[in-house]
């Protein structure tokens, strides 16, 4: 079915998209995500003073810690969104989960960034889960933005940490600052498109904006005796062996611009912001399943990249994040979803902040809209107006854990199904079934095994339903079709399983038997990709 869109003049809608900047940033847990944030929005003029990270003693906790879970563990569970405008441009950052047992969670949210920041350690380079991200990244093709951290303390040389980029991620880095000094006597850096050096000073736990000195050459000769020097020679190196930032290979993943700082003294945030007002891209017009890429301005259409229940205690709800791809969002408005063809209407659309919201009137491309009560919207889904439209699924990760759940309250029956199919709706975990009529026991599938906490949690608290999960033996699990299910039927290697959405998926317990069953049976369908 069709509905009509509302006309609107179309350069607003590409003006408005040209304006937005829609990123996440990738990196291992500790390296500075929820520090570097703060001081994005610190720097972004979104918050007075930067929050303090593990905040206690009445100081502000981060802005994105919200669930029980993720207080009593101190790590950030879901993924929300932050949106801030600095200057002319709005500036969409999509927090994502540093735990790797969540990394489907920021898999989607990759799936709704234009552009990345991947945050290293100044001291440890790419560490496991940062390699894990990148990979997502970069079977994207975003751009990446590298910012190594913690310059304040000893570290890598900056040399080095070039060499281990490009050797451990085949990217080639290229260097816009430059720091002067070693790591743990950081002097600061320098800017290599106008030579200008910004003085490292340090503030108060960075709670406000770092003073920013620039100086020249010669006063930077002057006062930062040898450790200029050095800098100087490096400089005069990189200016040999590398030419201009390939902006081409920076468009698809193969080059990163990198900067280097500290984000907990606030230095070199601001330089990094501006690289993403300069660098990142806005949003581009984007493939569809079976027509022509969807332009900017052509009518509404967006994609539900996250569903996430029970954002505000107060009201048990259900929100929908939408990311705008084209047209012009407008509160109330109506579309059509494209997995069920029937309307939809965003009577409540938010803008969310952390875990604040206010109601939005209208969104553009690279925007998110958090969608309220949402019941029906489903991760993947795509909502359109005017020419109907379907956005790729997005990839989900083969999962790697297993458990069977059972009800321990037999009168909850109905809510302990609920509870699981929501779950399995947004994609807190995968929900498995030997046999929907003869086996019906619920297997949940994961990434982590922190997804089965989170989901024995939701339906104890949301559901009212206390159950037990049991280890179960599977290791892989594989996207399989029809033909391929009667062999998996019939091997003593393999087990076939329903997931709640029909897909048929092959479960192996250990690699020997899933080598065994792919040397056995070449020409079966044995997908890792299990597309929501
Ligand atoms: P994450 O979200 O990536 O997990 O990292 P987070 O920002 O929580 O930072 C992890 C630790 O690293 C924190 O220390 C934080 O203060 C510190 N940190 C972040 N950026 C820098 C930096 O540029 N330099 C230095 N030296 N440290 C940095 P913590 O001890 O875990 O917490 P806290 O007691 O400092 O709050």
């Amino acid at each position: 079915m069709t509905i009509d869109a509302p006309a609107h003049p179309l350069s607003t809608v590409a003006a408005e998209a040209a304006r937005r900047r829609t990123f996440a940033i990738i990196s291992h847990p500790d390296a500075g995500k929820t520090t570097l944030t703060e001081k994005l929005l610190l720097y972004g003029g979104a918050v007075g003073e930067a929050g303090t990270v593990g905040a206690g003693n009445g100081r502000r906790a981060a802005t994105s810690d919200w669930m029980e879970i993720e207080r009593r563990r101190g790590i950030s569970v879901t993924s929300t969104v932050l949106r801030f405008e600095h200057g002319d441009t709005v500036l969409n950052l999509l927090d994502t989960p540093g735990h790797r047992d969540f990394s489907e969670d920021t898999l989607r949210v990759l799936a709704a960034a234009d552009c990345a920041v991947m945050l290293l350690d100044a001291a440890k380079g790419v560490e496991r889960q940062t390699l894990r991200l990148f990979e997502v990244a970069r079977a994207r093709r975003i751009p990446l933005i590298t910012f190594v951290n913690k310059y304040d303390k000893p570290g890598m040389d900056p040399l080095a940490m070039l060499d281990h980029i490009e050797q451990v991620l085949d990217l080639a880095p290229y260097p816009i600052t430059w720091p002067v000094g070693i790591p743990g006597d950081f002097r600061g850096v320098v800017d290599r498109r106008d030579g200008a050096f910004h003085r490292f000073t340090r503030t108060a736990r960075g709670a406000t904006r770092a003073g920013d000195e620039v100086l020249t050459a010669d006063e930077a000769r002057e006062r930062e005796g040898d450790a200029w020097t050095v800098a100087e020679e490096e400089l005069e190196l990189l200016d040999a062996v590398t030419g201009d930032l390939d902006l081409e290979a920076y468009a698809t993943g193969a080059a990163t611009p990198v900067f280097f700082g500290s984000a907990v003294s606030n230095f070199g945030v601001g330089l990094l912001l501006d690289a993403l007002l300069e660098l990142a891209p806005s949003a581009q017009p984007r493939p569809t399943v079976d027509g022509p890429q969807r332009d900017l301005d052509a009518p509404f259409a967006g994609f539900v990249f996250k569903v996430q229940a029970n954002m505000d205690r107060r009201h048990r709800d259900r929100v929908a994040f939408l990311r705008v791809c084209s047209g012009r969002f407008e509160r109330g408005m109506k579309a059509v979803n494209a997995r069920t063809g029937r309307p939809f209407t965003m009577a409540y659309a938010h803008e969310v902040f952390g875990d604040e919201r206010a109601s939005i009137d209208e969104a553009f491309p690279g925007d998110v809209v958090g969608v309220v009560n949402a019941a029906e919207l489903r991760v993947g889904d795509t909502l359109y107006a005017g020419d109907p439209a379907r956005f790729p699924p997005i990839p989900s990760l083969a999962p790697e854990h297993f458990v069977t759940v059972s009800n321990l309250d037999t009168t909850r029956r109905k809510h302990f199904q609920r509870g699981l199919d929501q779950l399995a709706e947004e994609g807190v975990i995968h929900l498995l079934r030997r046999d929907p009529v003869a086996d019906p026991t619920p297997i949940l599938a994961g990434v982590g095994p922190l997804q089965f906490e989170v989901a024995v949690e939701r339906l104890r608290t949301e559901f009212g339903v206390p159950v037990r999960v049991d280890h179960a033996n599977w290791s892989h699990a594989r996207r399989t079709d029809a033909a391929g299910a009667e062999v998996v039927r019939t091997s003593r290697w393999a087990e076939l399983v329903y997931r709640s959405d029909g897909m048929l998926l092959a479960l192996f317990a250990g690699d020997f038997a899933l080598d065994r069953f792919e040397r056995d049976h070449p020409d079966v369908l044995l997908d890792r990709l299990l597309d929501r």
